[in-house]
C-alpha cells in the first residue's frame, strides 16, 4: 500500500477535482469562493500546494498576480492548462523550500494543504509561511471540518494523533492517506502568539484561517 502524500497527489492528478463535485459542498464551495475573492481582492498572493489550480482559478478573478507552487508537476501540468484573470506563474516546490519562492508578495494562500502536514511539522510550516509575508500581510488556509458521516472514516492514528484514512484511486491502488482534523482552538493555537489577528470561519464542511500577520 501506498504511504507517500505526494506520490498519492501525483496519481490523483486527473481525478482531484472530483472531490468538488460533492452535491452537498457545493454551497460551501461558493461561500469560500466570496471569502477567498473579497479578502485577495487587488493583493498578489503567494500560493502553497495549489493543486489542479481550483481555487487560483477562482482567486485570480479580484486578486493581482498570484505565485502558484507545489511539489507535483502532474498536478502543475492541469493548471498551467487552464486560464486565468490575473498573471499567474507556477513553480514545482515543496513547502518545506518555500524560502527559495520569490519574495515580494502580499499575502499567501494554502488550500487544503494543512491538513495533509505531519502535526509536528506544523510549527515549521508556519514558521516557513510567516517568512514569505510582510508585517500586516494576510494569510489564509483553508481545509476540511470533520463531518460524521460524511467524512471518510480515520483508519489509523499514529503516536503524535496523526490520522490516516484509506482511499482507493480509479487505478484500483489503496493508499494511506495523512489527513488531520482540527479545532478552532488547535488551529488558533498555532498562530496565536506569533500574529497581530486570526479568524476563524467555519462552514459546515470546512474551515478557513484568516491572519494578518
Ligand atoms: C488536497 S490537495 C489541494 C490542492 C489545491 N490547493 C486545492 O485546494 O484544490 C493537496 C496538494 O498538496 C500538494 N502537496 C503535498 N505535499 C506537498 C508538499 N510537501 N509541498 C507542496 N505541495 C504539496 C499535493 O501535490 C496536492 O496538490
Amino acid at each position: 500500500m501506498q504511504t507517500d502524500i505526494i506520490q498519492y497527489y501525483r496519481d490523483r492528478a486527473k481525478e482531484f477535482e472530483k472531490v468538488y463535485w460533492k452535491e452537498e459542498r457545493q454551497e460551501g464551495i461558493a461561500q469560500i469562493t466570496r471569502y477567498l475573492q473579497a479578502w485577495f481582492q487587488g493583493k498578489s498572493i503567494l500560493e502553497v500546494a495549489c493543486g489542479t489550480g481550483f481555487w487560483t482559478e477562482r482567486i485570480a478573478h479580484t486578486s493581482g498576480p498570484i505565485h502558484s507552487s507545489d511539489v507535483n508537476p502532474s498536478v502543475l501540468d492541469i493548471a498551467r492548462a487552464k486560464t486565468y484573470a490575473s498573471p499567474v506563474a507556477f513553480e514545482t516546490l515543496s513547502w518545506e523550500d518555500l524560502n527559495k519562492a520569490p519574495d515580494g508578495y502580499q499575502s499567501l494562500f494554502g488550500g487544503f494543504i494543512w491538513s495533509h502536514i505531519l502535526k509536528e511539522a506544523l510549527p515549521a510550516f508556519v514558521e516557513k509561511c510567516l517568512e514569505k509575508v510582510p508585517d500586516g500581510g494576510l494569510l489564509v488556509f483553508v481545509d476540511n471540518t470533520w463531518v460524521p458521516g460524511n467524512s471518510t472514516p480515520i483508519h489509523q492514528t499514529d503516536p503524535n494523533g496523526n490520522t490516516f484514512q484509506l482511499r482507493t484511486l480509479e487505478n484500483g491502488e489503496d493508499y494511506l492517506v495523512l489527513k488531520n482534523y482540527f479545532s478552532r482552538e488547535e488551529l488558533e493555537a498555532y498562530w496565536r502568539n506569533r500574529v497581530k489577528k486570526v479568524e476563524y470561519f467555519e462552514l459546515e464542511y470546512f474551515w478557513l484561517l484568516k491572519i494578518i500577520k
